[in-house]
Formats: C-alpha cells, structure tokens, sequence
C-alpha cells in the first residue's frame, strides 16, 4: 500500500484484537499509533474503571467522542478504539471525516478467551461470562456493521494475515 493519507480506525467489541492489530499496521505501515483508551487514561489521569466509578459511562463516552472530533487533526495513523466507540450514534460520522472504518470480529468464545482475566473493562466487570458477551455483541452488531468499511473475521488467524487482509481490502 502506498502511504497511509487517512486514519485507519479499528472497531469491534472488547479482545477484538484491535490494539494487536493496530500495532501491527503501525509497524507495517511506519505511521503513529493512536490508542484511545490509552490516551483518555493519560488525558483524564486515571484508569478508565475509575474514570466509568467517579463520572459515569456517560460522561467517559462524551471524553471519546471528543477524542474523535480531536484526532482529525493529526496526521494520519492507525487508531484503535474502545469497543464501545458506535454506541454513541454520532461517532461513526466523525471516523468517516477523517479515515476509514475496520471492523474486526471475533466469536463470544472466542473474545471471552482473550478477554477472561481482564478486571480493566468496567463493562464486563461482574459479567465475565460468554453469555454476556453474546447478548451485548448482538445488541451492538448493527451498530459496528453500519459504520464498518471493511469487516474482517479474526478468529483462528494471525495478526500478520489480518493485517494483509486489511490491506488488500483499504
Ligand atoms: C468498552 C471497551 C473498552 C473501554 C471501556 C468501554 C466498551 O475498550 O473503552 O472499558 O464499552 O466496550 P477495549 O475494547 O479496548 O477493551
């Protein structure tokens, strides 16, 4: 691929592999690596459960959204989102200003794997079962498919096929 001029956002649910992947794509591709959750940690100085404790999920999807209209001003990278970035219905619209929309997917078992030991994601915190992921992934599929570009399957690949399968497909 030639260089990069837009943002690449990657969405999907939590243990999608977004930050594996975008740090992937950054290497691949030699541009910078936006991590949101890692930045509002840094911006707000306090991990994002806290941030869900004190303030509410609300006020944490307003800081993302502003996050989002931000970002359009740097220069193009790979950014990965929070799994919850499409549930505010504005956002998708600010991604497209700025790049395109990957949307990785991945089973319940599957996430439920990769994200089991995990106590930094107030959202399954309390919930860490596959029925939970199942319910709240079908409840936020339309949501991820309608903003989505591309849509790439991740289960039983490695990160170096999802790549090049990004890749073809941008
Ligand atoms: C969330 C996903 C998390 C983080 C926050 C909320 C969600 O990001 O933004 O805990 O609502 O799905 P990851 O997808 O990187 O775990």
């Amino acid at each position: 691929m030639d260089k990069l001029t837009q943002h690449i956002f990657l969405i999907g649910f939590m243990g999608a592999g977004k930050s594996t992947i975008a740090a992937k794509l950054q290497e691949m591709l030699d541009v910078k690596q936006m991590e949101m959750d890692q930045i509002i940690v840094e911006q707000q100085k306090m991990p994002i459960t806290e941030i869900f404790e004190k303030y509410g999920e609300a006020h944490f999807r307003d800081i993302e959204s502003q996050l989002l209209i931000d970002l359009k001003n740097e220069a193009p990278g790979i950014v990965s989102c929070g799994g919850g970035i499409v549930v505010r219905e504005e956002n998708p619209g600010y991604m497209k200003e700025s790049g395109k929309i990957v949307f990785l997917t991945a089973t319940p078992e599957t996430i439920y794997e990769r994200v089991k030991d995990s106590t930094e994601r107030p959202i399954l915190n309390g919930n860490m079962n596959v029925e939970y992921i199942r319910e709240l992934m079908e409840k936020r599929r339309a949501k991820y498919e309608a903003a989505a570009d591309i849509i790439v399957a991740t289960d039983g690949k490695s990160a170096e096929e999802i790549c090049s399968e990004i890749l073809a497909q941008m």
